[in-house]
């Protein structure tokens, strides 16, 4: 993979092999469901395709209704079964065909609420908010794969925040893979599983999106960014100038940034160069402390 980092710009092409994937199942209890059981099943012909913003597939980009769940999918959305998930368990999404993720970049995963409380009837149209999130694990690891925490997953194990309230929701997984991000060819995989969250959540999200809307290409990470010529804080910051790089909700009516006893003032460059030494040391805990001081100094 040296080769591939060294003579980028021409042999990126020829490094990417066709290893494309599609979230299709949902891990609950250690069970692994059917594909397309609870997660909406894409029309498309070749499902494991990314979409992006430019020479995309299907005609498909971000700024379309259906990157919510990817082509279609709403159509199957009556006959995909609804997962029953306590409000603090953990559950995953897992790959289709045996996949693991094999493009570096980053992994988010997404909910929103079905406002009429039957979320087979909902197109997502409503607001998302993060709950999961994984970026860069290891500075000094190759930009091109293992740097990246999702590097190598079959599956992305997350956790439903204790606080969400009680209802049908969509979870949307997607995986960002960056490797042509430089001319605007961010690689993203997406689906959305069918939950219903039992408990009594009373939790409210402060930062939600709408999709399409969440992305756009005027942000660098999805065009212009490059893993093979700029640094891993480069391209961290980067994603922190895109909703990639905002707070996940863990739960409460704010963000859980309580541990940040210490707000910064303004997003200083020590500030900032202290987040990326800590945030690369694999501690996704620390990471969220320090967005949330950041996110502190912004606001104050
Ligand atoms: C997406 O929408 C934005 C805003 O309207 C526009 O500038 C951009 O060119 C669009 N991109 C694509 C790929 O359609
Ligand atoms: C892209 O997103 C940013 C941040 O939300 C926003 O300020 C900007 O207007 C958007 N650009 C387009 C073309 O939609
Ligand atoms: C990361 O932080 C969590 C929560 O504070 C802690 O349990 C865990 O041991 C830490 N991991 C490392 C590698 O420091």
């Amino acid at each position: 993979m040296k080769l591939c980092v060294a003579f980028a710009l021409t042999v990126a092409l020829a490094c990417s092999s066709e290893a494309h994937y599609i979230f299709s199942k949902l891990v609950i209890n250690g069970e692994v469901s059917n594909d397309w059981q609870y997660i909406r099943q894409t029309t498309r012909s070749k499902a494991y395709e990314p979409t992006k913003f430019s020479n995309t597939y299907d005609d498909l980009t971000p700024n379309d209704s259906d990157f919510r769940c990817n082509l279609d999918s709403f159509t199957n959305a009556a006959k995909t079964e609804v997962a029953e998930v306590a409000a603090g368990d953990t559950i995953a999404m897992r790959l289709n065909y045996d996949a693991t993720v094999s493009h570096p970049g980053p992994g988010q995963v997404y909910m929103s609420k079905a406002p009429s409380g039957n979320v087979k009837e909902y197109e997502g149209d409503g607001e998302w908010f993060k709950i999961w999130e994984k970026t860069l694990c290891n500075e000094n690891g190759d930009l091109y794969r293992d740097a990246w925490c999702t590097y190598g997953l079959s599956e992305f194990e997350f956790k439903i925040p204790e606080d969400t309230p009680a209802g049908e929701y969509l979870v949307r997984a997607e995986h960002v893979g960056l490797h042509k991000a430089f001319h605007n060819e961010a690689e993203i995989f997406y689906s959305c599983a069918q939950i219903k969250v039992t408990g009594s959540g009373t939790g409210s999200p402060d930062i939600t999106y709408k999709i399409p809307g969440i992305y756009n290409d005027t942000m660098k990470i999805f065009n212009g960014a490059s893993i093979y010529t700029e640094s891993a804080s480069q391209i961290l910051s980067d994603i922190k100038d895109s909703p990639i790089g905002d707070d996940v909700w863990t739960g409460g009516g704010t963000f859980s940034t309580s541990a940040s006893s210490t707000p910064v003032p303004t997003q200083s460059a020590t500030a900032k160069a202290t987040h990326f030494s800590q945030s690369a040391h694999h501690n996704s805990s620390v990471k969220a402390r320090n967005q949330g001081a950041r996110k502190l100094g912004r606001r104050a």
